[in-house]
């Protein structure tokens, strides 16, 4: 069957999203970026996939997160990517900043994992075949890798850099000594990390006090959080009971065993303050990490197109008061997972 021809919405740098500059660079991020990790695998259906790509292009999200082993089916979020890019979106390449990462198993043997130069030159060149593109604006060391030199890894990425492969670096989730020694590198080499990506949210605030955010920061990186609801904890998807299609059924990365009823109970008082914000919780929970100085864009994840629509909202309520935010952080403090 033919596929009919993809528009863009003509209002789609219209639609309330705002665009944030990466630390000291040139680059603007849409403030929410997609996430690849769940969702686009193979298990995922093509159409959901391609109609979730072109809701966030035409809501104004300029920025997808992928990475080499995002599936389920490693490698298989990438081969979707490719296959609607080639359908919806190849005559827009310029306006979409794409990033891909390697540093988690990907094949067999010692050269397909962690941080050696063999494995990152292989990682992106095999990225850049699923996704059908002819390089990727953004490519990280998706994590540490304590056994390899430092400088081998970052190199690696350098030398990504010069070949034309990636136009920027990002570090995923190093620890905050070994990130202090990979920017005074990549600055050395006139490669300067563009962003920083790590975990940020309403119950997971590690970054703010393990000195992430502030080296970011005080070092003109950009920062990007993933996860800001919890895989959909911080989302009114639990409020009453688990749903079969819900991540958490998957029982991998959560587990229903993590849906605790003081869990619930906490998530449903945060719901209510959201309702009287006038959000959903999922606004909510991403308006928070949104009003983080410091925070370039957040990496949502969705499983539908009413859950990004939904997600996208958040952008037109990014205030809080000060009461409203000693009542989120002091219940959001009490759910532990
Ligand atoms: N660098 C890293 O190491 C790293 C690690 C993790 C993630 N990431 C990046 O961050 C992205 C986001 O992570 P994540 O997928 O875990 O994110 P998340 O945004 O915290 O959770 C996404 C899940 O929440 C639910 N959801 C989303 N929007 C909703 C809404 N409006 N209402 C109700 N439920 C909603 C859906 O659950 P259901 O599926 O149950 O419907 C969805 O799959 C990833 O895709 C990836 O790009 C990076």
């Amino acid at each position: 069957m033919i596929e009919e021809i993809y528009s863009p919405s003509s209002g789609r740098y219209e639609a309330g999203m705002e665009y944030r500059r990466s630390g000291r660079s040139g680059i603007l991020l849409s403030e929410l970026s997609l996430g690849f990790w769940h969702n686009f695998g193979e298990t995922a259906p093509l159409e959901r996939s391609k109609e979730i790509m072109r809701y966030a292009f035409d809501h104004g999200i300029t920025s997808y997160d992928l990475a080499n082993n995002y599936g389920p089916g490693y490698g298989t979020a990438e081969e979707t990517f490719g296959y609607v890019y080639d359908k919806s979106f190849r005559p827009y390449r310029d306006e979409m900043f794409i990033a891909s990462k390697a540093g988690y198993d990907m094949w067999p043997g010692p050269y397909g994992n962690w941080g050696s130069r063999k494995y990152l030159m292989a990682s992106i060149n095999q990225s850049l075949k699923r996704t059908h593109l002819d390089y990727f604006d953004l490519f990280y060391s998706h994590r540490y890798d304590p056994e390899t030199p430092l400088e081998e890894t970052l190199q690696a990425l350098v030398d990504i850099v010069k070949m034309g492969k990636a136009l920027y670096i990002g570090i995923s989730r190093w620890p905050v000594e070994a990130t202090k020694f990979a920017f005074d590198y990549l600055r050395h080499r006139d490669t300067p990390c563009l962003i920083f990506q790590d975990r940020l949210n309403l119950i997971d605030r590690r970054v703010e006090t393990d000195g992430t955010l502030d080296n970011v920061r005080e070092n003109g990186c950009g920062f990007i959080g993933f996860t800001p609801l919890a895989q959909g904890i911080l989302t009114n998807r639990y409020l009453n009971g688990i749903p079969a299609d819900s991540r958490a059924m998957q029982q991998h990365f959560l587990k229903t065993s993590q849906i605790s009823d003081d869990l619930v109970a906490n998530v449903k008082a945060l719901n209510d303050i959201a309702e009287k914000r006038g959000q959903s919780l999922a606004q909510m929970a991403l308006s928070w990490v949104l009003s983080h100085s410091g925070v370039t864009s957040v990496i949502v994840g969705c499983s539908s197109v009413s859950q990004l629509a939904d997600s996208l909202q958040a952008v037109k309520s990014k205030e809080f008061s000060a009461e409203e935010l000693y009542l989120i952080e002091t219940i959001a403090s009490k759910i532990k997972m």
